[in-house]
């Protein structure tokens, strides 16, 4: 075979180092929000058995894997997602002290077919809360989500949209749909489709006209806590469940209003999440002009651990993509320019001075700059043009005139304004 033919695969990306460069700036201010509420980070495996998606991601989910058996005859999965793997690690950890509060960058798979912000192999963020039922946790981790968008300049263009599973089975419920597991599939493809195809297509899994009327207006409802929570407060039945969820989502908003966060927030009650584990609050993140797919998506989860065969242990917790993070930031001019960065080139008049331009580098990079120097034996004008292609922002200029008087030439590459400097205060000049 030619190998020219041998190309990436669909759905895969590479970065090339401006383009890692930025990505890397985006990466880090995740990072940060996490570390500001105390999330620490942690390594998960990137292969695991594949039953560990088959007890509760859904088959959605699973249908999208990359499985396949191994040289022992094992059958595994590339992880799709990190919530089983973590819910796994609480189990086994039982030493941890509660609330575990984790996150992670990681790389996932998905044989998913590709569109705009839908890859083969992505990066999440995931943020997870674990050992914690309050509905102070779910407000931490909403609001992390909520900082998150403040961070990056997107909290003006995106909106989280909140719902509470157990309540809307409940109002289902109460106009006597019941077998809601089928229906909520329905409502989580709402979006893809026109009110008409989605009122059909709940014929179609057996409801009548009229119910299916009830769950096309039920899950139109949307807009602000202010606005959204007294028309809730008429539809929630009776039902203990359902009124508890109710409460929640009423001591949610005090909470989030004390984050400061609750501008950011929306109630929306056709988020559904297509993931199995789910049980109580569950949260999207969307553009508001609702071009894209969602950016970020989560939930309460309090079964998990238990069905890995750990002890009791609640959760909530969200994961974000880079996919559509990177492909809203760009729209809005907010992505970081995709260029390297050096702090100093240093620059060899001549071969005579190769020694102390080397030695030069060292002691700045001591400083914990990032240096270069020539190591291709270049002339002067091919340093200078290599300088500019890595953006250098100042020049050493070592020359054996300079050298004998004790010092360099630094030229700031941005004013190209230029200065002698002596070697006594050479790494002194950098550092301060
Ligand atoms: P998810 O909704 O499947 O949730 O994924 C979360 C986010 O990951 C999505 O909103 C999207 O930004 C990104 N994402 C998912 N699939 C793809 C894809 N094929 N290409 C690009 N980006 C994608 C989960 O994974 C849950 N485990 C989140 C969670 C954490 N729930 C609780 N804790």
């Amino acid at each position: 075979m030619a190998e020219e033919r041998i190309q990436k695969l669909k759905g895969f990306r590479e970065f090339l180092p401006g383009e890692k460069t930025a990505r890397n700036k985006v990466f880090k201010k995740l990072r940060d929000v996490a570390e500001k509420y105390g999330f620490r980070d942690i390594g998960t495996p990137s292969l695991e058995p594949m039953d560990l998606f088959l007890v509760k991601s859904g088959e959605e989910l699973v249908n999208q894997t990359y499985s396949f058996e191994d040289k022992g005859g094992r059958k595994v999965t590339l992880i799709p997602e990190e919530t089983p793997t973590r819910a796994r690690m609480v189990k086994e950890h039982k030493e941890l002290s509660k609330p575990v509060k984790w996150f992670s960058e990681s790389k996932f798979w998905r044989y998913e077919s590709t569109q705009k912000g839908r890859l083969r192999e992505f990066f999440q963020f995931n943020y997870d809360i674990f050992g914690e039922e309050s509905v102070e946790a779910d407000a931490e981790v909403l609001a992390v989500a909520s900082d998150f968008l403040e961070t990056l300049g997107l909290d003006e263009v995106a909106e989280l949209r909140i719902n509470d599973r157990k309540m809307l089975e409940g109002i289902l419920g109460a106009y006597g749909i019941s077998d809601t597991e089928e229906v909520l599939k329905v409502v989580d493809d709402k979006e893809k489709m026109t009110r008409k195809e989605f009122r059909n297509e709940l014929e179609d899994i057996g409801l009548t006209e009229e119910n299916s009327r009830v769950v096309d207006e039920v899950t139109e409802l949307r807009g602000s806590f202010e606005n959204v929570l007294p028309k809730l407060e008429n539809l929630v039945p009776d039902y203990e469940e359902s009124q508890k969820a109710f409460k929640r989502l009423v001591e949610l908003k005090q909470n989030l209003g004390a984050y400061g966060v609750l501008d950011n927030c929306v109630i929306d009650l056709s988020i559904i999440r297509g993931l199995a584990y789910y049980t109580g609050l569950v949260f999207e993140i969307f553009d508001t002009e609702g071009e894209m797919r969602a950016l970020c998506g989560g939930g309460r989860y309090d079964d998990l651990v238990e069905v890995f065969g750990g002890e009791e242990t609640p959760a909530v917790g969200f994961a974000v993509g880079d996919a559509v993070l990177e492909l809203l930031m760009k729209r809005e001019g907010l992505w970081p320019e995709e260029k390297v960065s050096t702090d100093v080139y240093v620059l060899t008049v001549s071969e005579s001075v190769k020694k102390e331009g080397l030695e030069l580098s060292q002691k700045l990079r001591d400083t914990g700059l990032s240096v270069e120097t020539d190591i291709c034996g270049r002339n002067f004008g091919n340093q200078m043009s290599y300088a500019n292609s890595i953006n250098a922002e100042k020049l050493v200029i070592v020359g054996e005139r300079d050298l004998s008087s004790g010092c360099v030439t630094v030229k700031d590459m941005v004013s190209g304004e230029e200065e002698k400097v002596d070697l006594e205060e050479f790494t002194e000049y950098f550092s301060g």
